[in-house]
């Protein structure tokens, strides 16, 4: 019989592992957790992409509120959950670091054009939640940053948006910062964002 083997582990050793994760599921990020610390033993960077409901269909004056909580908690406190769920590995790197995919919809800087509530207000929330874990995290060495990808052709982002590498590079900026490099910024394509 076939002896059963992780997701994590790939057909062949030192490509890319794709394991399926939902950041709602706790127990799912536990065993994520489980699995990295048995077969990588620690994390570098983790980047936080995962997104819902750009609800530009509602306003914040008629907003479902369903839809509002429901991008809150993948948004938000999936995030968060992710990154508390990987936290011990990451304290293990010699250069960790932490990137929040957000999107300038959700700096209060820009804000005020109204549309899209649920979407706005939990990527808001996002750049509070990074500012505030890069605070906290200062003493442990991990660089924690927020970056827009800018309009990306994606799913999400619709036709007449930027090709994906473009906006891969700009979360790559983040990823690849030094080690005195900067906590607790908002960028685009390197290049700061108002909060
Ligand atoms: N596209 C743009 O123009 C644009 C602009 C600014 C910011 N952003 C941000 O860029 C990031 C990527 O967006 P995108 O344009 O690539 O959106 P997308 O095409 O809708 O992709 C979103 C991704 O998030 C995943 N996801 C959703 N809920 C999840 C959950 N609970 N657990 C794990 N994964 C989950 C989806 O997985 P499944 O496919 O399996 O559902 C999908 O891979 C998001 O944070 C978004 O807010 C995008």
């Amino acid at each position: 019989m076939e002896r059963s083997r992780s997701p994590l582990q790939p057909e062949v050793p030192g490509l890319i592992r794709a394991v399926p994760l939902d950041v709602t599921d706790a127990d799912g990020l536990a065993a994520l957790a489980a699995d990295v610390e048995a077969i990588e033993g620690h994390v570098d960077v983790l980047v936080n992409n995962a997104a819902i409901h750009y609800d530009t269909w509602q306003d914040s004056a008629a907003a479902d509120l369903r839809v509002v909580r429901e991008a809150l908690e993948t948004n938000v406190l999936g995030a968060w959950q992710t990154v508390l769920a990987l936290l011990p590995l990451l304290r293990r790197s010699a250069h960790p670091r932490i990137v929040m995919v957000s999107s300038e919809g959700g700096s209060l800087a820009s804000m005020g054009g109204g549309g899209a509530p649920a979407y706005h207000v939990s990527k808001a929330a996002l750049n509070a939640l990074t500012r505030t874990m890069a605070g906290d995290l200062r003493r442990d060495g991990i660089l924690v940053n927020a970056v827009c990808p800018g309009w990306v052709a994606t799913d999400m982002g619709g036709p007449g948006g930027r090709p994906v590498n473009a906006g891969a590079a700009s979360i790559m900026y983040a990823v690849d910062l030094p080690d005195d490099g900067p906590t607790s910024t908002f960028t685009r394509d390197g290049r700061p964002v108002p909060w």
